[in-house]
């Protein structure tokens, strides 16, 4: 039976993948930020390990909860959107650094944490949560600062991470979920179960071959 962790997974669409990947018969571990989120979890039968994913200290912990523990599959899926519609001149440095040190740097800290967890697994798939706003290809409209910055920031790192780990075996990946009917858009966008879905059928595909790959819920690969 194959692991995976899921960070960020008390609601939205980390909440949906601990429900898709437990019926698909993987071991599920979940995280969530604070008590409150492991409670939410607790309340579905669902034991949370304790993640916040801009804090080192929390990293670490998590990492030594997890010491022995093989892990087939790590999704960093914690992310914010931060205020996405500020104007240039309001951006200010706090906000910048809240999304980018969540959804970008975060990620890569965790993944760097959990190596070892990935190497003892079998799959070992590294996965990060991208977005069609990393896309400088198809910034054709503006807005969104800090946002589209800290997702082509998990982009860039991403790579590298696939370049320097392809060596390990592990698959460096990234999905993007489409818009979804969440917390973050105000409930807009496509039901969750249908972007994971998709997201969870391109998971289970997964091979070396696709290390360093950005890949949409439909399967298509997202424009750099
Ligand atoms: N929804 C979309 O249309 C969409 C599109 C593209 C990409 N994405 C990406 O998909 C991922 C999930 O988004 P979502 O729509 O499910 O968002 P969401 O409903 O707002 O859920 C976000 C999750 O991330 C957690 N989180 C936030 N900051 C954290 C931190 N510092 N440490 C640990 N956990 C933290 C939240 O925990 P708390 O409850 O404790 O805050 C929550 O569990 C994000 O990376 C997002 O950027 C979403």
């Amino acid at each position: 039976m194959s692991a995976i962790l899921i960070a960020g997974a008390n609601r939205g669409i980390g909440r949906e993948f601990v429900h898709q990947f437990t019926d698909a018969g993987w071991t599920v571990l979940a995280t969530a930020r604070d008590a409150n989120g492991q409670q939410i979890l607790a309340e579905a039968g669902i034991e949370a390990l304790q993640l916040d994913i801009t804090d080192d200290a929390s990293i670490a912990a998590l990492a030594e909860a997890l010491r022995d523990v093989a892990l087939d599959a790590v999704i960093a899926n914690a992310g914010i959107s931060g205020d996405v519609t500020l104007p240039t001149e309001a951006v200010t440095w706090p906000e910048m650094h809240r999304v980018i040190d969540t959804n970008a740097l975060g990620a890569i800290l965790l993944m760097a944490a959990l190596k070892p967890n990935l190497l003892a697994g079998e799959r070992r798939l590294a996965i990060g949560m991208s977005s069609l706003m990393s896309s400088i290809a198809s910034n054709n409209w503006g807005t969104q600062y800090c946002y589209r910055a800290s997702k082509t920031a998990l982009n860039a790192m991403w790579r590298s991470l696939a370049d320097e780990w392809r060596e390990d075996g592990i698959t460096c990946a990234l999905l993007r979920p489409g818009f979804v009917k969440t917390d973050m858009t105000d409930h807009q966008g496509m039901e969750v179960a249908v972007s994971v879905a998709g997201m969870r059928a391109v998971v289970e595909r997964l091979t070396i071959a696709d290390t360093g790959r950005c890949i949409g819920f439909d399967g298509m690969d997202v424009p750099w």
